[in-house]
């Protein structure tokens, strides 16, 4: 049966428009405190493919681009703030100045782990850039040094965020229709 995504979807938080100028805005920022730095941007797959590439393509710097994927258990299925690392980066990094780009911040497990594991395998700085802040969901003690939007604690879709895998690929964040999750 055919189904459009759009059906789905209960409100729009995020227009295409208002991510595009925040990009641009994150993009800025980062190309004036990174200009003579050896920068080394990590996308955190899969969440943060849609952001990742829409950020590196308004940077003009020579940067390099590299991914990995982590997955965190949070409270209720294992010990929270596990995070086991599923691909890993494949490139050395000592000495070099990285910024981790997530699609979200959420207790932020996800981010500390990965930046304590950067610093230890010797990189001079580690930076966290998110599209999205769930700040009243933080039980780590981590803060992303770059944000896109701050955002209410409600399950959001779309611009890289899935539920069950699905609606990642939608051109802006959204929450979905009640009926969506019962089906
Ligand atoms: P944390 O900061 O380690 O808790 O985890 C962040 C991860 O949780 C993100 O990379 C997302 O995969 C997922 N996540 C958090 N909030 C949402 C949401 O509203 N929708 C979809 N995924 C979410
Ligand atoms: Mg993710």
């Amino acid at each position: 049966m055919k189904k459009r995504f759009t059906e789905d979807i209960e409100k729009v938080l995020l227009t295409e428009s208002q991510i595009a100028a925040r990009v641009k805005g994150l993009a800025e920022q980062l190309m004036q405190d990174y200009e003579d730095k050896d920068l080394l941007m990590v996308g955190v797959l899969t969440g943060a493919t849609p952001f990742y590439t829409a950020l590196v393509m308004e940077m003009d710097l020579p940067l390099e681009m590299h991914f990995i994927r982590a997955s965190s258990y949070g409270a209720g299925t294992e010990s929270s703030g596990k995070v086991e690392l599923r691909y890993d980066l494949e490139v050395d990094l000592q000495g070099r100045d990285v910024v981790i780009v997530e699609d979200i911040i959420d207790s932020g497990n996800t981010l500390s782990a990965l930046k304590a594991l950067f610093l230890q395998r010797g990189a001079n700085s580690v930076a966290c850039c998110c599209l999205l802040d769930k700040k009243e969901r933080r039980t780590a003690d981590i803060e992303a040094d770059y944000v896109g939007f701050e955002v209410p604690d409600e399950f959001l879709v779309g611009y890289g965020l899935d539920y069950a895998g699905k609606y990642r690929n939608l051109k802006y964040v959204g929450t979905l229709r009640p009926e969506v999750y019962s089906n």
